[in-house]
């Protein structure tokens, strides 16, 4: 197994220095910043003693360190960056940058909250507030120019986790800055919201209203579909959302660790006359699987089960393969991955038969690309990479005098030059 890894490593070196081009770098930072941190000081961003019993001189504040950014999406010269908490001293859990107000030589710019500091404010008594957003993992934005994410409502605090609130859908109009619509998820779909880590809008731009999203449950092992024309949520689940236990070992950035992650990542091919092939994978596992959006969206179906041989299996990736986020580009019919055994962004052309030979790398960085934690496309199809050395943050401590969350991208025509993707 090492060997082959070793052999696909130097063969991708190889042809990038020859043929594909480098993902292009945009932003790196050591660790975050926030522009308004006096304020969001000085705007009630504190807990009460009571709340934390164990800890009764603790008092939330800006701590950098504890804020991991988790995603990236890019629209229009914005670049939304959502950071959940997963520990105490996060001002913002969705942000943005203005890429036109950032100076030439800024590598490392500061965070705005989004829509502003309020929304994304916690009550002194964690008192739920459903205008207001708890903890997002990751977020798109749709073909109507819309941005789409899951507030899991919950604190993930170690040792002390707080359900604040109904995890909710949102839906904002980027073109007005406007809430669009919430969805609140309700207790029948799922208990918690924790394991809602990314999602995928089906519509197209001429008929905004039909909107699906298609949302992964990576600890429910569930897909939940929502309907914007119905207002309505329902669920699959099935065998091939939960994660492989033969998969389950990582070594990343000399971390050894297992993990159980299921269902991750839903990406959506090209539309036949009506229905797009749905491609989805667990985390912890190296295999790709398939099924329809005719299924996803047939709420009659989802209720009344019997719907296993809907789902199948595309079969295997190749070794060390695991996988974050994938994207599939419309205008090369190829998918993009973010791995995370490898340090790599992999694809596959879906014209070519689904076989580990077919994969290959076409960006592999043991230093800028540790732990790609999202992957997706803008309306132009340019490829945005995200990077942030979860493991390291999880089982070790970062190094805080290092480049440690990394930001990249590039068109996937320049990305798949010359590798077995590229089919022109
Ligand atoms: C938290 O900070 C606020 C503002 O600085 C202060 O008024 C309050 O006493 C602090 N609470 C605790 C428990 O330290
Ligand atoms: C799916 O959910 C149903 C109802 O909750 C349950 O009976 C069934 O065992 C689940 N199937 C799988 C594959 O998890
Ligand atoms: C469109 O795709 C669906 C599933 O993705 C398939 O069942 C159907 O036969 C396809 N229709 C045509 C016209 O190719
Ligand atoms: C939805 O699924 C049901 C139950 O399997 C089936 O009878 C129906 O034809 C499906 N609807 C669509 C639009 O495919
Ligand atoms: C895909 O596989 C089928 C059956 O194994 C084979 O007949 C076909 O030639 C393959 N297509 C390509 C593009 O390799
Ligand atoms: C993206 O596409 C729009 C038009 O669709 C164009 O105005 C804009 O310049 C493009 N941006 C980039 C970075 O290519």
């Amino acid at each position: 197994m090492k060997t082959t890894v070793v052999f696909l490593g130097l063969t991708t070196i190889f042809l990038q220095n020859v043929l594909c081009t480098d993902f292009q770098k945009v932003y790196q930072w050591k660790q975050l910043a926030h522009r308004k941190q006096e304020d969001t000081a000085r705007s009630n961003i504190v807990f009460r003693e009571q709340i934390l019993p164990q800890q009764s001189s603790f008092n939330e504040s800006f701590d950098s360190y504890n804020n991991i950014p988790m995603g990236v999406t890019h629209h229009k010269g914005r670049l939304f960056i959502t950071i959940p908490r997963r520990r105490p001293g996060v001002p913002a859990t969705l942000n943005v940058i203005h890429m036109e107000k950032v100076a030439k030589d800024e590598q490392s710019p500061p965070l705005d909250a989004y829509p502003d500091y309020i929304i994304n404010q916690l009550h002194n008594d964690y008192k739920a507030d459903l205008k207001r957003i708890v903890s997002v993992y990751r977020s798109k934005v749709d073909a109507c120019d819309r941005l789409w994410f899951v507030d899991t409502g919950m604190l993930e605090y170690p040792d002390n986790p707080i359900q604040v609130q109904r995890p909710q859908l949102w839906i904002i109009d980027l073109s007005r800055d406007r809430k669009v619509r919430t969805f609140e998820i309700p207790e029948s779909i799922v208990q918690q919201g924790v394991g809602m880590a990314s999602l995928v809008v089906d519509v197209e731009i001429e008929s905004c209203d039909k909107a699906f999203a298609y949302i992964p449950d990576l600890v429910q092992g569930a897909i939940y579909v929502y309907s914007f024309e119905k207002n309505r949520m329902w669920s699959f689940n099935h065998s091939s959302f939960s994660h492989n236990p033969e998969r389950a070992n990582f070594f990343v950035a000399g971390q050894r660790f297992q993990w159980d992650d299921g269902i991750f990542s839903i990406t959506l091919g090209k539309r036949n006359t009506t229905w797009r092939p749905v491609y989805y994978h667990p985390m912890v596992s190296t295999s790709e699987f398939t099924t329809s959006t005719a299924t996803l969206q047939n709420e009659t179906l989802a209720n009344a089960g019997g719907y296993e041989s809907h789902f199948q299996s595309l079969g295997e990736r190749g070794p060390n393969t695991q996988s974050t986020m994938h994207h599939h580009d419309p205008e090369t019919d190829v998918i993009f991955y973010a791995e995370v055994n490898r340090n790599a962004i992999g694809c596959w052309n879906t014209q070519n038969n689904f076989t580990t030979e077919n994969h290959d790398i076409i960006q592999l960085d043991h230093k800028g690309l540790i732990y790609p934690t999202d992957l997706n496309a803008d309306v132009n199809g340019t490829i945005w990479v995200l990077a942030n050395n979860l493991p390291t943050w999880i089982y070790s401590r970062l190094d805080v005098n290092q480049f440690n969350f990394h930001v990249w991208r590039q068109t996937p025509r320049k990305a798949i030059a010359g590798t077995k993707c590229d089919l022109y």
